[in-house]
């Protein structure tokens, strides 16, 4: 782990070799390390600005294809709103919300194809933690005349108030993430110390007990024989943080939540010993989160089964966890492939439409992303959602 040449990256090794020195143990859990890189409010990779996301960015997302993801969850929002029998207001919360572009494509939509009451009804919130991102955000979301559009903190949310659905796209992924492995058949923790002033990898016993009840929660034992000894993983306590804020939050309504990801016996395959840990930078993916220090991502894939386990302690029913590219096409993706032959559009539009749409769909891509909806005091029939009219591949 050499020296980063980058500004920022010094500053954050400076940050973090005087964190390490000053906490007890002379080390720090690598969700910390995760924590300062990404996060940092100065230097962090989200927070200073250099986050960069698209076809010419660190990584692109389903509404860097174009409008047509946010468009079809558009169509999700409204009927939800109409299984609830349209109250007023409705809240749409997005957590996370990138460059702004999903939430453009959403509200484009809406305003113009949204029906006369439910624009009336909405209250779009986005709740973001990147002071940068929300200064692209606003700066892109030029006022609607007709929709309440508004950014807040998880403080300015009351407890139980919230009807409607909060949603997120790629949020969990970011979230930083404890790595855990296999020691002398006991569930430790990988930490980083300093060796000859160098950020080093360091093995001890794990900083909280919550690490093992999650995988208590989940049903995995990694002191298993079928586990190999030095087996590593991460586990993603901050999901569970961040999904009981939005149950406490929500007093009606969905989650909806769409990422990349396993159920947990997927997750912590035995042969899956090197875990999910990933990075970007400048849209190439590599494995090694200790250079480009707030330069690059760092993701983690995300355990569905622990959010639907999770969330039940808090209230929220699983309604069903499909695959992006069937819930697309249950929302009328398949209808907009059709549109493409009718007579109506260029050659070269048809083509760049197409290759988007299918890549919304390719069940080796992003079509083979999670989709987790669940809710919170609703009946059966509310539970009907359009997205989830296709059966399940999972
Ligand atoms: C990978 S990006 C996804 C962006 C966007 N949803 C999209 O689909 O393009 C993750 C986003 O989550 C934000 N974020 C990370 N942790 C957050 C938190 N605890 N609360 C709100 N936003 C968070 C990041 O700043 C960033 O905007």
């Amino acid at each position: 782990m050499s020296l980063p040449e980058f500004s920022n990256s010094q500053q954050l090794q400076k940050i973090l070799i005087s964190e390490i020195n000053s906490s007890p143990q002379k080390r720090i859990t690598f969700a910390r390390y995760m924590n300062l890189v990404l996060y940092h409010q100065q230097y962090g990779y989200y927070s200073s600005g250099i986050v960069s996301i698209g076809s010419k960015g660190d990584f692109f997302t389903s509404s860097s294809l174009g409008k047509d993801f946010g468009e079809l969850l558009a169509v999700q929002f409204e009927q939800m709103w109409q299984n609830l029998a349209c109250p007023n207001p409705f809240f749409l919360v997005e957590m996370g919300a990138g460059n702004g572009e999903l939430a453009q494509d959403i509200l484009n939509f809406i305003q113009n194809e949204g029906s006369k009451d439910f624009i009336a009804a909405l209250r779009y919130i986005i709740i973001e933690r990147s002071p940068a991102l929300i200064k692209l955000q606003q700066e892109l979301l030029t006022p609607y005349e007709q929709i309440k559009l508004s950014w807040q903190t998880w403080s300015d949310l009351a407890p139980n108030t919230i009807e409607g659905c909060f949603f997120s796209n790629e949020l969990v992924d970011a979230l930083p993430v404890h790595l855990v492995t296999k020691n002398h058949n006991t569930l430790q923790e990988i930490y980083l110390d300093l060796q000859d002033n160098q950020l080093t990898e360091t093995v001890a016993a794990i900083s909280t007990k919550k690490l093992a009840q999650y995988f208590e929660l989940i049903g995995i034992d990694l002191a298993d024989a079928q586990y190999p000894p030095n087996y590593r993983t991460e586990v993603n306590l901050e999901a569970l943080n961040w999904l009981e804020q939005v149950a406490a939050k929500l007093k009606r309504g969905y989650v909806l939540t769409i990422d990349y990801g396993y159920s947990a016996d997927k997750y912590y395959r035995p042969a899956r010993s090197q875990g999910t840990l990933q990075c970007h930078y400048q849209h190439r993916r590599h494995y090694n989160p200790y250079v480009n220090l707030g330069y690059q991502d760092i993701t983690a894939h995300i355990n569905f089964t622990a959010l639907e386990r999770h969330g039940e302690l808090y209230d929220l029913r699983t309604i069903g966890f499909t695959q992006q590219g069937l819930f697309l096409m249950a929302l009328g993706l398949g209808d907009r492939l059709n549109q493409l032959s009718d007579g109506k559009h260029n050659l070269a539009e048809i083509f760049k439409r197409r290759d988007a749409l299918h890549q919304l769909i390719d069940p080796t891509g992003l079509g083979g992303f999670g989709v987790l909806i669940q809710g919170k005091n609703l009946t059966k029939q509310e539970q009907e959602l359009q997205g989830l009219n296709t059966p399940s591949m999972f």
